[in-house]
C-alpha cells in the first residue's frame, strides 16, 4: 500500500497506539502463552485471566502488524513476535515492559517541559531517576532488565580487537556497570582478565547472580561504590558503558574526574556511548531519539565529538580513537591527557 502524505502523518501520529497495543500484550504474557501453544482465543483468554471479547481487541491488530499469525482459529508467533517473548535469545520484552510503564508518561511531558523549562521527570515531582530506583525494587528490576536487553545486543568485537591483545592479563573496571553484560563481554574476549562492577548497591545481587550463572564468579567482583565519590580500585580498562549519557556536563565532568583519578599512566577509558552529529543526519536518527529518552528521564544528553572533547579535557583525558560499534553508538577510547615535562618538574 503506497501511503499518501497525510496517511503517513496519521501513521506517525498514532505511534503511540501501536506502543499501547504491544506493552499490554507482553504485561499480560501473550506471546509467552502463544509460544506454550494456549493457542485459541479461548485457552489463551483462560491462561491469561482475561475477557476473550477484550483479548480479540488486540490480537486483530497485533496480527495486522504481522506480530502473530491466525490460521484456522489456531494463533502462532511471527518472527517479529518470537523477539516478545520472554524466553528468546534477545528478546525484547523487558524493553517493551519499559516503554510502556516508564517511558510513556515522561515522553508525554515533553510539551510541558518545553514550556516550562524543566526536565520532564521533574515535572512528575520525580526525584533523579537512579534516586527514585533506589527505592523501589519492581521499577529498579525492570530498568535492569530493559538495560540488559540493550547491552545484549551490542557486539564489542572491533573495540575488543583494536584495545588489548586477547590473552594479556588485565583488570577491567565497569563504572556503573549494572548487572554485568558488558562486562561479561570483555571477560569473554579476554580468558584471562579479571573483572569488577561499580555499582550502586540495588545492582548487587542480580549483578552476583549474573556472574555466577555465567560462570564468571571467580573472575569477576561486585563493589558497591557511588561514582561521584573518589573510586576506591586500580584497573588497566576502565569502561563507562551508557552511563555519561545519564547526566548533565557538570556531573559528567565529575564522573570522569573519579575515573581518571583511579586510573594508572596507561590506563585506558573506553565511553560506550552515541555519538550524535552536529547537522541533521539520517544516520543519527537513532541518537536524537535517546537524546530525548536522556533528557526526558534523567535531564542528561547524548553529545557531539566535540562536546565529548570538551567535557574529557576538563577531566584531564584525551581521546585515542574512535569506533563505531553499532549504527551511531561508539566507543570512544581515551586515555590521561599528556603531562608535559614542565608540570611534573621541578618548578
Ligand atoms: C544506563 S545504566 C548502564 C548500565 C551498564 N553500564 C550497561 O551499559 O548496560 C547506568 C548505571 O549507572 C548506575 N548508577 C547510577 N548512579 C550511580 C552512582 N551514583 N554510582 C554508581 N553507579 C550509578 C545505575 O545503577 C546503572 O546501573
Amino acid at each position: 500500500m503506497i501511503l499518501n502524505a497525510k496517511n503517513q502523518t496519521q501513521m506517525l501520529i498514532n505511534g503511540f497506539m501501536s506502543t499501547a497495543i504491544i506493552y499490554s500484550a507482553c504485561e499480560l504474557g501473550v506471546f509467552d502463552s502463544i509460544k506454550r501453544e494456549k493457542n485459541k482465543l479461548n485457552l489463551l483468554a483462560e491462561d491469561l485471566n482475561v475477557d476473550p471479547v477484550y483479548l480479540i481487541k488486540i490480537l486483530r491488530p497485533l496480527e495486522q502488524y504481522r506480530i502473530i499469525r491466525c490460521e484456522n482459529e489456531v494463533y502462532s508467533l511471527t518472527d517479529m513476535g518470537e523477539y516478545l517473548a520472554e524466553d528468546s535469545e534477545d528478546s525484547l520484552k523487558d524493553y517493551t515492559l519499559f516503554c510502556g510503564r516508564e517511558c510513556i508518561k515522561v515522553w508525554m511531558k515533553m510539551y510541558d517541559s518545553m514550556v516550562e523549562c524543566k526536565a520532564p521527570m521533574e515535572l512528575l515531582g520525580e526525584d533523579e531517576l537512579f534516586n527514585n530506583l533506589e527505592n523501589d525494587e519492581d521499577r529498579f528490576s525492570t530498568f535492569n532488565k530493559m538495560m540488559s536487553s540493550v547491552s545484549k545486543q551490542l557486539d564489542l568485537e572491533a573495540l575488543f580487537i583494536k584495545l588489548e591483545s586477547k590473552f594479556s592479563c588485565i583488570d577491567i573496571v565497569d563504572v556503573g556497570g549494572g548487572t554485568g553484560t558488558i562486562i561479561k563481554k570483555f571477560l569473554r574476549y579476554y580468558p584471562q582478565a579479571r573483572g569488577t562492577i561499580l555499582d550502586l548497591s540495588q545492582a548487587k545481587d542480580a549483578a552476583e547472580e549474573g556472574l555466577l550463572k555465567d560462570g564468571f564468579s571467580t573472575r569477576c567482583v561486585f563493589k558497591e561504590a557511588d561514582f561521584f565519590k573518589p573510586l576506591q580500585v586500580t584497573g588497566d580498562i576502565f569502561v563507562l558503558s551508557r552511563v555519561l549519557h545519564d547526566w548533565d556536563d557538570e556531573k559528567s565532568e565529575l564522573i570522569l574526574k573519579n575515573v581518571k583519578d583511579a586510573m594508572g599512566d596507561d590506563s585506558k577509558l573506553v565511553i560506550i556511548d552515541e555519538i550524535i552529529l552536529d547537522s541533521n543526519n539520517p544516520a543519527c536518527i537513532k541518537g536524537y531519539i535517546c537524546d530525548i529518552q536522556m533528557w526526558v528521564f534523567c535531564n542528561g544528553k547524548e553529545r557531539t565529538k566535540a562536546e565529548f572533547e570538551v567535557l574529557l579535557k576538563k577531566a584531564g583525558l584525551q581521546i585515542d580513537d574512535i569506533i563505531n560499534i553499532d549504527n551511531g553508538t561508539s566507543a570512544i577510547i581515551c586515555k590521561k591527557e599528556n603531562v608535559t615535562s614542565y608540570e611534573v618538574g621541578e618548578i
